[in-house]
């Protein structure tokens, strides 16, 4: 439900400076202060091994926190009195180029990156809220999730024939999550996943609808995990659906490490950036997400049943059942005016109106010649026939708390307007779209409504490089610049945070964390509060301003290095010519950092 009002934040800071790409360093605001709370390679576990870069092994992988943290939440531990927290980070990529030395054979190389793909949770201890996190080995929340680990298909396609294989011949139960990349916590308290790029990791026949709607080739992948499991090549018989059983929304429990964690078909199957969840007044809830690929859509879900204060048991169950939509924007400019460099429509905004088109209705197919199981498993090939909107990259999608207001985060769309793709629009108003843009929804009535009405937040970039860009009518002299928005959090007194990724190949500036003013006379204004080091993304913001304490997922930092030439060397920073101290690499390693003021 909506919270009401705006205060002012305890989380007062003077912006930083737009930081040069190259530097291999985190940037805070001056007063503050940052250490890496886990990394890549920390065990968890009483029996894992210290991290040691150049002798990795898949058992050692197994019980160490995994590479690329992306999404993050941390939830304090009830009763603990703000002592005890568990953290939910998943993992969503390997660099293997950097993470391995070239001497390492390759079935050990595969075998490691495999073990640092997937989740963890893991328990946090501080001695009081004025003191930094550390994570606790061994403690009892603790918990890996590999490709071995088992998640139950929840909703209509679940035991859908398209989803079986001979390893499930039930369709009920999956092996692995892949290609995790943003998320959201529920109202009760529990934390959602979006499979993105999973395509990356099947090889498959590359000429069916589903896979050239969805990206598979015949081409060995990457990482080549089909050399060890026969799952990974759609081809083989028995295993033809493996690819129909990635792509979803997974719901995880960190507060009970013996849960089964859950992939919902109801909310569809595409590459999933994310999902988050808002209760509307009717009780019902429910979820936004976006697909994150040039000319995709945007996507929301409405719950059958409704919330339930106090029964998690209960509400556990609400992403199961319900009905999907995928959105529809129309502008009310005339277009010419808006196409181009974007500049700002004669009517003042980029605004306009939109509705909600129907997949599912109440369990039951809004398509026709479509299945209710067809319409799930090939949501992009269902939603194509209902004529949506086809968005520049819809990253993290996320409603307001405060307002109920939904802020849909488009980062880039190179390609738009180029060849014969489409052109430019009011809610996509910039053709080769390099630097983004934010889409803000406000739905007609309840939050279930299917009528909406929409602005854009802004039109990204840096006012001072030549950018035509757009803040709310904000003096763009007086913004940080900003480039490709990706994740978005908020503030407890509703302040948007966006952090981006994509910055040094826009505005060639250092990606980072920024924070947005949305209402009042200052609605537009765009602080930076921390950049990253060389090459990295910022993920998974938690902003707790109330303990003026912020969080965020360092994902590959100096990934365009090799192991043998680094051009990172964050979180450690081992100098030159240093033997590393144990548990300590000379190479990135993604990390959770917190920033906190510096105390006397
Ligand atoms: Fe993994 Fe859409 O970023
Ligand atoms: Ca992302
Ligand atoms: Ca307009
Ligand atoms: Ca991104």
């Amino acid at each position: 439900a909506a919270k009401e009002g705006f205060g002012k934040s305890k989380l007062q800071f003077t912006a930083i400076p737009s930081i040069d790409a190259m530097v291999d360093a985190v940037t805070v605001p001056d007063g503050f202060t940052w250490q890496p709370i886990i990394r890549w390679g920390d065990p968890m576990f009483k029996d894992a091994p210290e991290f040691d870069l150049a002798n990795q092994t898949a058992a050692a992988q197994e019980r160490q926190f995994g590479y690329n943290n992306d999404y993050t939440d941390i939830l304090e531990i009830p009763g603990s009195k703000g002592r005890r927290a568990v953290l939910f980070s998943n993992h969503e990529y390997t660099n293997d180029a950097i993470m391995f030395p070239p001497t390492m054979p390759a079935d050990q190389v595969r075998a490691v990156g495999a073990a640092a793909h997937g989740l963890s949770v893991v328990e946090l201890e501080r001695q009081n809220k004025n003191k930094p996190w550390t994570y606790v080995k061994g403690a009892e929340l603790n918990r890996r999730f590999l490709n071995s680990t088992v998640y139950e298909l929840t909703g209509p396609a679940a035991g859908s024939a398209l989803v079986k294989t001979v390893e499930d011949p039930a369709g009920r139960f999956i092996k692995g999550t892949l290609g995790n990349c943003a998320g959201g916590t529920t109202p009760w308290g529990t934390i959602l996943s979006g499979e993105e790029n999973f395509q990356g990791y099947f090889v498959g026949n590359g000429t069916s609808a589903g896979d050239k709607r969805y990206g598979i080739t015949s081409k060995p992948t990457a990482r080549q995990w089909e050399l060890d499991e026969p799952r990974w090549d759609t081809r083989n018989p028995g295993y033809e659906n493996e690819a129909n059983r990635f792509g979803w929304i997974v719901e995880v429990d960190p507060f009970d490490p013996s849960s089964t964690p859950k992939k919902h078909s109801m909310l569809g199957r595409f590459k999933h950036e994310g999902a988050n969840v808002i209760i509307a007044k009717s009780g019902h809830v429910v979820a936004y997400s976006g697909d994150d690929e040039r000319f995709d859509y945007l996507y929301k879900f409405v719950s059958k049943d409704k919330y339930r204060e106090g029964d998690r048991k209960h509400n556990m169950t609400l992403l199961s059942a319900g009905s999907l939509y995928v959105a529809k924007f129309t502008g009310n400019s005339p277009a010419a005016e808006i196409t181009g460099t974007g500049a700002v429509p004669s009517d003042g905004a980029f605004d306009g109106t939109g509705e909600w088109l129907p997949l599912v209705l109440d369990g039951k197919s809004a398509v026709p010649g479509m299945s209710v199981e067809e319409v799930l498993v090939y949501t992009r090939l269902a939603a194509d026939k209902v004529g949506p909107t086809k968005m520049d990259r819809a990253e993290d999608v996320q409603p307001s708390l405060h307002t109920g207001k939904v802020y849909v985060a488009c980062t880039n769309n190179s390609n738009r307007g180029t060849g014969t793709n489409e052109g430019a629009n009011e809610v996509n108003p910039r053709n080769q779209n390099r630097d983004g843009h934010i889409v803000e929804i406000t739905e007609t009535g309840d939050q279930t409504s299917t009528a909406f009405t929409w602005n854009l937040l802004m039109v990204c970039g840096d006012p001072a490089q030549g950018d035509v860009t757009y803040f709310s009518g904000f003096p763009v002299d007086k913004v940080s610049p900003i480039s490709c928005p990706d994740n978005l959090a908020f503030d407890s007194v509703g302040n948007l945070w966006i952090s981006t990724d994509g910055a040094p190949s826009g505005i060639g500036r250092a990606d980072g964390l920024f924070k947005v003013t949305l209402e009042g006379a200052e609605r537009g204004k765009v602080e930076q509060f921390l950049a990253v080091p060389r090459d990295a993304e910022t993920c998974g913001p938690i902003i707790h301003d109330e303990e003026r304490s912020v969080f965020v997922a360092v994902q590959h930092p100096g990934e365009d290095g090799t192991f043998e030439n680094q051009v990172s060397f964050f979180p450690d920073y081992v100098a030159a010519g240093t033997t590393p101290a144990p548990g300590q690499a000379r190479a990135p390693r993604p990390s959770v950092i917190q920033v906190l003021p510096i105390r006397d």
